[in-house]
């Protein structure tokens, strides 16, 4: 079993490897803080700090990462529409229906 610190360090390797979900991903911070990058239309990084009392609901498909901040420090919540799933798909993942209709989503928008 591999020592606490380096479970995490492994969590948080996964977390930021840029990646999309089939549901949507949705958290509640409780303690702490960190960033939720997400890729804009242009595929720039855009940068979401989030701290205590802060909610965010990323679309399903879309592709995201997370990090801690200098603080080193986040107790978050995880909701679910349904059943949890949760499972990170690393880009590229672009042949499921969650990124085609997301892509379609975004090709809509203004
Ligand atoms: C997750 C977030 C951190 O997949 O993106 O749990
Ligand atoms: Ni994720």
């Amino acid at each position: 079993m591999a020592p606490e610190c380096c479970k995490l360090k492994v969590k948080l390797k996964i977390f930021y490897e840029e990646h999309l979900h089939l549901d949507d991903e949705i958290r509640y911070v409780l303690e702490g803080s960190g960033y939720f990058d997400v890729r804009d239309k242009q595929e720039r990084w855009i940068r979401i700090s989030m701290e205590k009392g802060d909610m965010i609901t990323l679309p399903a498909g879309i592709y995201h990462r997370f990090t801690l901040d200098e603080k080193n420090y986040i107790k978050a919540m995880r909701l679910f529409v349904g059943e949890p799933v949760w499972t990170p798909y690393n880009r590229p993942a672009d042949d499921f229906q969650a990124r085609t209709k997301y892509v379609t989503f975004l090709a809509e928008s203004a």
